[in-house]
């Protein structure tokens, strides 16, 4: 339970979560880590802490690095729980520390702890002396709280931006390229998908406001931190904000007696035949965490249900619901199922599709039971038909 020294001064005194398999609703099936840094100065500075339970591994790692009682400030770069839960903790050992955080940080902190803490607030452009550093801060709103922001040490080239770059990983590795370029980030894309995704625009006003700091390590609060690959996770970062699709098809559905799932088919291989890429995804074994890390990049989002008490499968529902809520921009959405009498749950996808602002370029693609070769011909020739 060693600290790790990752800038000569800057420790990562972080937890891992080996265990975690659920972060509210997002499948972890790789664990997580909570990133807290310590950086040691004239001043002894904390940035972030980790969750609750954890409060006494990070302990443990700052124990091996100085006497936690002299920590002077404890950076709060966002307020979510994962990464405050340890600061009282943290304050009832270091007692004199003063909490550095945005103006919505500090209101979020007051309301989550009902504690007046010893506060300073920064903005952008604002910066704390701590000896040899500097302490800089740039607030990056709804990325993605309203109280998130990065500090960063120009003397170190390293920034720490919470959540954004962050992954759901535990591992030994504490690097990107100690971990495999190829796994980091398609866990990164997973977290931007699952976290990050409703945000774009205030992603690019972030990417906009650190775009001239000169910066070789990316240390986030969830997973690795980068230093071999900072150009290329920046640029997914800006692709995926800009909701900069690729031509690929994602076909996610659910379905009672496999007629909707031989309409699942039979659209992949429409789009097979046309040399787009195609993933099926059934939300039996599927889980909607994963399917939006697939939607992340797929330029069409097909969507099927069978039809049950008038209206569509709970899968469904729950898929769609979450997806919204997401809000992927520029997709064009495809809608089907089949119905046993009313078929009401194709209509459904649609209305739903269409509030997400999806452009549906065909409708009412529905099958009455079991769909024969002919019907499934006919689906086949009306998607082809519009897939440009
Ligand atoms: Fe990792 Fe938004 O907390």
């Amino acid at each position: 339970m060693k600290a790790l020294e990752i800038k000569k001064g800057i420790y990562w005194v972080g937890a891992i979560d080996w265990d975690l398999r659920n972060f509210h609703g997002y499948s972890t099936e790789l664990g997580s880590t909570y990133n807290a840094y310590l950086i040691v100065d004239r001043k002894i500075v904390l940035v972030d802490t980790v969750k609750h339970y954890m409060f006494n591994e990070m302990l443990e790692r700052i124990k091996g690095v100085i006497d936690p009682s002299r920590i002077d400030y404890i950076i709060s770069n966002h307020t979510e729980m994962d990464h405050s839960g340890s600061i009282l903790d943290m304050m009832d050992i270091a007692k004199n520390a003063v909490v550095v955080c945005s103006p919505n940080g500090e209101k979020g902190l007051k309301k989550h702890f009902k504690k007046d803490l010893k506060f300073r607030i920064v903005n952008t452009g604002d910066s704390i002396n701590i000896g040899k550093r500097s302490l800089n801060f740039v607030l990056m709103q709804m990325v993605h709280w309203p109280d998130s922001m990065a500090t960063y040490v120009p003397e170190d080239k390293i920034i720490l931006p919470n959540d954004a770059f962050g992954q759901h990983i535990a591992s030994s590795e504490r690097f990107e390229d100690e971990f495999g370029w190829d796994r980091a980030k398609n866990e990164a894309a997973k977290y931007y998908a699952n976290i990050v995704l409703p945000y774009g625009a205030q992603v690019n006003k972030a990417l906009e406001a650190v775009s001239g700091l000169d910066i070789d390590m990316i240390a986030p609060s969830h997973g690795l931190m980068w230093r071999s690959r900072i150009k290329d996770i920046t640029a997914l970062y800006k692709k995926w904000a800009n909701n900069e699709c690729e031509k690929k098809a994602v076909v996610v559905y659910d379905t009672m007696w496999h007629s909707t799932e031989k309409m699942a088919y039979a659209i992949k291989d429409v789009f097979e035949d046309k040399n787009i890429p195609c993933e099926i995804k059934n939300l039996q074994s599927s889980h909607i965490s994963d399917i939006m890390t697939s939607v992340l990049e797929a330029k069409y989002i097909c969507v099927g249900s069978s039809t049950l008490n008038n209206g569509m499968l709970p899968t469904v529902s729950a898929f769609l619901t979450y997806m919204k809520g997401l809000a992927p921009k520029n997709r064009i959405g495809i809608a089907f199922g089949s119905y046993g009498w009313g078929g009401q749950s194709i209509n459904d996808i649609e209305n739903i599709l269409e509030q997400a602002k999806f452009e549906l370029l065909v409708k009412g693609l529905k099958i009455q039971w079991v769909p024969d070769e002919t019907e499934l011909a006919a689906l086949k020739e009306k998607i082809s038909s519009v897939i440009r």
